[in-house]
Order: C-alpha cells, then structure tokens, then sequence
C-alpha cells in the first residue's frame, strides 16, 4: 500500500484515519484525500497534515461519482489502494432527501470498483467503510455478527447495504482484492453536531433543548474514533481479502442514558446547572431502528484488536475536545448545518 486514495477524507471518521495513518501507524507512503465537500466535509479537519506533511498528501475537490474526474486521479497518482469513507451519513437527512444518498453510497461505490477492475493488476485493496445498520434492528437480546442477514431500514441503510453488496459481488465476479468492515456509532472529536452525541454537547453547553427522539430507550453501541481507526488500519494490513469484520465498542446505550451522562459532566466540568432539565422528548423518527449490538470477536481472535476506550474515558475527551475548539464550533455553525436543525427541530 504505496498510494493511497482516501475518499470522504475531510468529514468525521475519514480525517481521523488520515491524522491516524500519519500521526499514529507506520504508514509510509502517501496519501490522496478526495473529497467532494459537502456540508459535512470540512479541510480544517486535516490541516495540521497538510501543513506538517505536504510531500505525502494531497487534497482533491471532486466527487467520487465523476468517472472522468477520479480516473485522472487514480493514474495520475497510481492510486493502488482505496479506503473508501465517502458517503452521506445521516439517517434523519436521508429519510426527509434520499437522492443523494442513492448517487452518491451506490452510484459513487459502483464508479470506484469500475475504476479499480481497469487497473487492477497494480490493486491492493479496496477497503470499504460500512455500517452496522446494514443488519436492521436488535430485540432486548443478541449481536450482529458478520453472518447476520441484511435487513436495512432506512434509506441510508438500505444505500450502505447496497454498497457493501457490489463491494463483494466486485470481489466475487473479478477477483478485486476488498476487505469490508461494519461498525457502530462513532464518537469524538471533529463529529458534525447533526448527530446525537455532538449536537447534544453543543445544545447542552448553549443551554438549548436536547432533542431526544421517542421515548429515549433505543439503544446504540458507541465506538471511539480513535479506536476505530487502528481497527480499520488492522483489517487493511492483515485482513482476509474478501473478508467482512464487524467493529464495536462493547459499550450498549440507550440514547436518554447518552444524554444523560453528558449533561453530568458537563456540569461537572462548566458549572452545576442541571443541564438534564434540558432533555425535550421530540417525536420519533419514523422507522427508528430499536436496538443495535456488535459482535467484534472475529475482528477481536483473528486480529487481536480490542477497544481501548470506554464510554466515560471517551466521552470526556470528546466533550472537553468541544469545550476547547469553539473556533470549530462557529466555523460549523455558520454554514448550511444550522439552518437544516432549526428547520427540523423548529428551534429558535
Ligand atoms: P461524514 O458525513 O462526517 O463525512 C462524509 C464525507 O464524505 C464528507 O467529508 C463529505 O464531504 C464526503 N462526501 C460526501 N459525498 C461525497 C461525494 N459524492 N464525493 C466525494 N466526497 C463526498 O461521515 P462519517 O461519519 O465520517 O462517516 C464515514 C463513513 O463511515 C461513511 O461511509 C459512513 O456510512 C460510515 N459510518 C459512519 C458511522 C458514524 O457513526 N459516523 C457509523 C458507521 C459507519
Ligand atoms: P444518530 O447520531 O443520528 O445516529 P444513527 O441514527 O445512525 O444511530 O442517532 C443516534 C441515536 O440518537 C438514534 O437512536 C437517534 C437518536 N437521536 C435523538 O434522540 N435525538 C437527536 O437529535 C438525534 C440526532 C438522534
């Protein structure tokens, strides 16, 4: 793995695994950041890496679903490996406006494999970023695990699960050389506050109400970032190609217990002001999976990876992250994001 194309690498878990591959691994060679910008992708989240290692990356706006734009890319950079994070993330925008998550998680997946089978005698690996979503919903008991079937229920499931599909069709039908992994919530720093966690931090340190959908005992499994990334960088180095992991947190939520917690500490740490009077019941989202839970043990016996965080060691990093970078902060909140939460949760 010489040259590595990320895509979607100016977004959450993507600049992660760029800092982490610099920072954190023994990574040598160089990288290729594509990324379209949306309103989720943000350079700032890598400019430390482009100040500190300008020979060996390079940042390209483009979208993975430009067939001309990214062929140029992957010869002119002799691109041998993909880790592909590029996506539309967020459930609640992909059940209100579901065109773009179809071009871009099935259109954009499909515009990279066929790059890859044309150069496929220089190819390493396609590693593909999925979700543990693509497995539908959890009653009170029992995991996802790699064998379990697909049953997606949202449109943004339902897009990764299509991916993952042809993902493993391209590996099957011509012998492209891919390794998929399946993980739970993410948390941690650089999180675009649409999601619960960050906008809960942000919300609660504003005092503004916390939204919580339903009655607040759906359940998530929460994944460090920073653990996820030695866990991707695992399976690339060492993982069987053609293989599927699932990656967890070992670390089960319902969401009010999330909100909760995050308002103790943040009381804790700014000033005692019961933030949990904050916490606003809003109406549900419509086909709101109930329960989540991953089985890591593969990921965990075969490649001898364990998270290192737990909730609480990661949720503090996380909040005082936030409280620290409120430059961040209002470099977010000025873009398209704000106008989109308040239209949808009717804020002030
Ligand atoms: P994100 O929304 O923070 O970032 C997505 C990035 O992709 C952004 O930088 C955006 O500009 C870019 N992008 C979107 N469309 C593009 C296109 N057509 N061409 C090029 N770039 C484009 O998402 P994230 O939370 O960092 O998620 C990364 C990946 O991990 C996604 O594939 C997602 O499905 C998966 N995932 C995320 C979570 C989570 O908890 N965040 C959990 C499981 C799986
Ligand atoms: P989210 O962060 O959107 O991730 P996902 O839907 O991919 O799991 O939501 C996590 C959980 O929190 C989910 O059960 C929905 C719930 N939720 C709220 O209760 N309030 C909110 O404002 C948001 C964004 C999510």
């Amino acid at each position: 793995m010489k040259n590595i194309l990320i895509t979607g690498g100016c977004g959450f878990i993507g600049s992660a695994f760029i800092r982490f591959l610099f920072l954190e691994s023994d990574f040598s060679g160089k990288i290729v950041n594509v990324d379209k910008l949306t309103y989720a992708g943000n350079p700032y989240n890598v400019a430390d890496i482009i100040e500190k290692f300008p020979k060996r990356y390079t940042f390209i706006k483009a979208d993975i679903c430009d067939h001309i734009a990214m062929s140029k890319i992957f010869e002119d950079f002799q691109i041998d490996t993909i880790c592909h994070f590029a996506a539309e993330s967020h459930v609640d925008r992909s059940i209100v406006e579901p065109d773009s998550f179809i071009q871009t998680n099935i259109i954009g997946t499909f515009n990279l494999l066929e790059l890859v089978k044309k150069s496929k005698n220089r190819f390493v690996l396609f590693h593909h970023i999925s979700t543990d979503e693509v497995y539908g919903s959890l009653g009170e008991s029992g995991y996802f695990t790699e064998d379990t079937p697909y049953r997606p229920n949202s449109p943004y499931s339902a897009s990764k699960a299509a991916s993952d599909h042809l993902v493993r069709a391209y590996h099957k039908t011509y012998d492209i050389p891919v390794t998929i992994s399946n993980c739970s919530n993410n948390y941690g720093p650089f999180h675009f506050p649409e999601k619960l966690i960050p906008l809960i931090i942000l919300n609660a340190l504003e005092e503004k109400p916390l939204p919580v959908y339903g009655d607040g005992k759906n359940i998530r499994d929460w994944l460090y970032v920073e653990d996820h990334c030695r866990a991707i960088w695992a399976i690339m180095k060492y993982g069987a190609r053609g293989g599927t992991y699932n990656i967890g947190g070992c670390c089960e939520m319902s969401n009010i217990d999330v909100v909760s917690i995050i308002c103790d500490i943040i009381d804790e740490i700014i000033l005692p002001k019961n933030r949990r009077k904050l916490i606003t019941f809003v109406k549900d989202r419509p086909g709101h999976d109930r329960r989540y839970a991953i089985d890591s043990s593969k990921l965990c016996n075969e490649l001898g990876w364990a998270p290192k965080e737990s909730f609480n060691t990661g949720i503090r990093k996380t909040i005082k992250w936030y409280i620290e970078n409120k430059e961040w902060i209002a470099q977010v909140k000025s873009g398209e994001y704000m106008s989109w939460v308040n239209k949808h949760y009717n804020f002030k």
